[in-house]
């Protein structure tokens, strides 16, 4: 199976020299994208700017800010069985990005900010038969937000993220599918977790293969 996976975070560049990001270090979908691998699925890993060497034996794509992962992740999508969302994308990205370095000055400064695309819920809007995973990050009113994520996103299921979890080895997560019940807390490593999510995607390609 052909399998795309998102990982990492944006930058989003206000003049040649600074940006807005976030802490994400990429390391779940990268241990996703080698899951995948070991089970045997042909996997493209689009990933933001972080310090983790290429997975072996996956296409990795190295790419910076959110409209840069919009569009490999929306030409992969083209041959793809299915997505796994787990990159941290900028919501915003600076309207007029200076293209040299913003001089010091005792003023205040305003930098205007306008919404970057969803490439979950791009993905999810088209996705026909295949299957589309996100993963919510929240801090607080936990499952109502990723369910509603769900939703909105036209997702197949979602994976409930936690800020404890950035840049850990292990990670706490609920899973919700579509129409279903939350999955019981699954308090792991990041390595078994992957094997879990590339499981259920296993199962939910099944299914709708066969439906
Ligand atoms: N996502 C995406 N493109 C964006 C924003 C988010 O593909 N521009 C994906 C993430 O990779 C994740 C899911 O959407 O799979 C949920 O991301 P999250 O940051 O939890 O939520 P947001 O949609 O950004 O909403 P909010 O910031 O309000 O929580």
């Amino acid at each position: 199976m052909k399998m795309l996976v998102t990982a990492g975070p944006t930058r989003e560049f206000f003049d040649s020299v600074r940006f807005i990001s976030n802490p994400s270090t990429g390391k779940m979908g990268f241990a996703i994208a080698l899951a995948a691998a070991h089970r045997g699925h042909e996997v493209i890993l689009i990933a933001g700017p972080v310090a983790l060497d290429d997975p072996p034996g996956v296409q990795t794509i190295r790419v910076v800010t959110a409209q840069e992962m919009f569009d490999a992740s929306s030409a992969a999508f083209q041959g793809a069985h299915a997505a796994i969302m787990t990159a941290a994308v900028c919501d915003y990205r600076p309207v007029a990005p200076m293209n040299k370095k913003l001089a010091k000055s005792d003023q205040p400064k305003q930098v205007t900010l306008e919404a970057t695309d969803d490439i979950c819920a791009n993905l999810g809007s088209q996705k026909g038969d295949r299957v589309v995973i996100g993963f919510a990050m929240e801090d607080h009113d936990h499952q109502a937000h990723a369910q509603a994520k769900l939703l909105r996103k036209q997702c197949d299921a979602i994976v409930l993220n936690g800020p404890r979890n950035v840049g850990a080895e292990r990670a706490e997560v609920e899973i919700l599918q579509a129409g279903g019940v939350w999955s019981a807390p699954i308090s792991d490593t990041k390595a078994h977790i992957a094997i879990v999510v590339v499981e259920l995607v296993e199962r939910l390609v099944a299914e709708k293969s066969r439906s």
